[in-house]
Order: C-alpha cells, then structure tokens, then sequence
C-alpha cells in the first residue's frame, strides 16, 4: 500500500539525528569487532577499501578474513586491521569468532570452493550480516538460498544484484515495490544501491538518500559502502539506523570528495578520506 507514510527522505538533519557521538570513557572493546570477508587474487583491492572505510568510520577492532595472496598489501594498506587468512588465491574457509559483525562480499569472487565455504558458513551462522557483491551474486544462483540469510542481515545489491536475486522489474517503482515484498518476506534490510539509494525495512518502510552524486559511479565506491556498514553495526548501532544513517554518510563524504576533486577525478580512496570531515561536522 502506497502511503505518505510509508516513504521519507534521509536529509543531513535527520542523519544526525541518528548519530551517537563517542563516549569519553570509551575503549576500543566499547565499539565492537568489525570483519570484512572478501578479496581473491586481482581483486584484492576490494577488501583494502572496505577494511579501511570499516576503521575509519569507527569500529573498535576491524579484522579482514581475505586470501593468503593479500596478506602483504592488507598488513601495509590497512596496519590498524588484522589479517585472517582464508585460502590461498580466494576463500574457502569462513571461520570467524563469534560476537563480531561481519561483512561478506567485496572482490570476493565466485569460485566453486568459495560459494561451497559461504553456504555453509551461512547454514551454520543466525547472526545478522552485512551481504554485498559477489557473496548476493552466490545466493542468486539457487533461490533456495535466500532462506539462509540470517533475519535482520543487510544486503546491498545494486540494480543488476538485486534483479539476480529477486528477478527482473519493469521499472524502478516495480523494483522498490519488489524490495518492499522481499524485505518483509526475509525480515532484511535491503539497500538498493542507485542516484538516491532507498534503504527498505522489513516492515516495509523506504528512506530515499539525498547525499552522493555521480563520482561514485566508479568501481570500488560500493566496497566502501559495505566497510561502513559493518563498521556502523559492529559499534551497536540498530540495522536501521546503520542502514540510514551509512547510506547517507557514503554519499555525504562523496560530496566532499567531489568539491575538492571533481566527480571526474574523485577516487573512492578520496570518500575514504573526506569520511573524518563528515564525522567532525556531525560531532
Ligand atoms: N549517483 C549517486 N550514487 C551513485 C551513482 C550516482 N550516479 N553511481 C553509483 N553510485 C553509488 C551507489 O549508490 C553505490 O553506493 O556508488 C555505489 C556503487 O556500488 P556498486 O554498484 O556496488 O559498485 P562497485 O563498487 O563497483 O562494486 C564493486 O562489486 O557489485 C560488484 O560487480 C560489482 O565488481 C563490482 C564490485
Ligand atoms: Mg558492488
């Protein structure tokens, strides 16, 4: 049912609404373990920028479960993470602690051991996940498996990740209405990725993001975006709020990045780094 009140926007006033400034007597155990799963031979890159958007939007402790190929570039681009080696050229092994969020998906690639090891882990986990790229792109190959996405979990597909997943629409409305049904069937968060990515609950509320603009149309500006969820998640923030609240922050440090680099030019290494000015306006 289409209602006013079904529908809201996400400007800068209500996302700093949702932000919760640091505690004083913080250590880093008040602000929870992020680790990023991702990263195969050629795309280790992927990893590097979602474990580095992961620390520097605030986790406590950010771990990165990659293959033993990225072991040198991770320790050097990203020395505040930790390294936990899941296969040689790609994962194969999810074997990860418990009480850590955990984000699946950048340059993760879908070799047959891979998607082996991620429906298994997934069998065996019920904690909520942050779910993007390839780790959607293993799930879409049976529908069966949608069933194995822990409740609450978030997914980030963009438009041709959602259309594997959920089949294809006849235009955007369709498909927000489609992501509205699926929310609410999985009891998931999707984040359909676009100009003016929606945020959809399970309960079948939609917030449109008003921040980010067309320099983030690069590969590697959607990576980014799974580190800061993971990250926001790991430091208790409701799925919800996570949800709004990074969405917004992706695209807000995206606009900055584009001032002083031009959409042209800006690299999602360059939103990595405007992610502090955005924290030092919502402080
Ligand atoms: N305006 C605003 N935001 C945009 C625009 C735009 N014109 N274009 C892209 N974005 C934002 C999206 O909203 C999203 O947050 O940039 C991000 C792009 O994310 P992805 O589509 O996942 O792109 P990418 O980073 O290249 O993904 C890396 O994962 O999804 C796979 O196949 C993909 O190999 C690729 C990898
Ligand atoms: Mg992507």
């Amino acid at each position: 049912e289409v209602t006013e009140t079904n529908y809201f926007a996400t400007d800068d006033h209500f996302a700093g609404s949702l932000f919760i400034p640091r505690n004083e007597f913080a250590h880093k155990g008040s602000y929870g373990k992020a680790v990023i799963v991702g990263g195969s031979y050629g795309k280790i890159g992927a990893a590097v920028l979602a474990t580095k958007s992961a620390l520097k939007t605030g986790a406590g402790l950010t771990f990165t479960l990659a293959p033993q190929c990225g072991y040198e570039v991770l320790q050097t681009s990203c020395p505040e993470a930790m390294f936990i080696e899941g296969g040689e050229q790609y994962i194969k092994d999810f074997d990860i602690d418990k009480g850590a969020v955990i984000g699946i998906g950048p340059g993760l690639g879908t070799h047959a051991d891979t998607q082996k090891g991620l429906l298994k882990f997934l069998k065996d986990n019920q904690a909520p996940l942050v779910l993007d790229a390839d780790a959607l792109n293993i799930i879409s190959e049976d529908k069966k498996n949608l069933q194995l996405i822990p409740k609450r979990s978030i997914i980030t597909p963009h438009p041709k990740e959602f259309e594997r997943l959920f089949g294809p629409t006849e235009n955007s409305f369709e498909r927000l209405e489609l992501a509205r049904k699926k929310a609410e069937e999985l009891g998931v968060y999707i984040v359909l990725k676009d100009h003016h990515t929606q945020v959809i609950t399970p309960d079948g509320k939609v917030y449109y993001n008003l921040t980010g603009n067309a320099g983030l149309a690069k590969g590697g500006s959607g990576d980014i975006l799974t580190g800061i969820l993971t990250s926001l998640l790991a430091q208790r923030y409701s799925e919800k709020n996570a949800c709004i609240l990074g969405v917004w922050l992706h695209g807000k440090a995206a606009d900055l990045a584009a001032e002083k680099h031009s959409k042209e030019s800006m690299l999602p290494t360059d939103v990595i780094d405007e992610l502090g000015n955005v924290f030092i306006d919502l402080n």
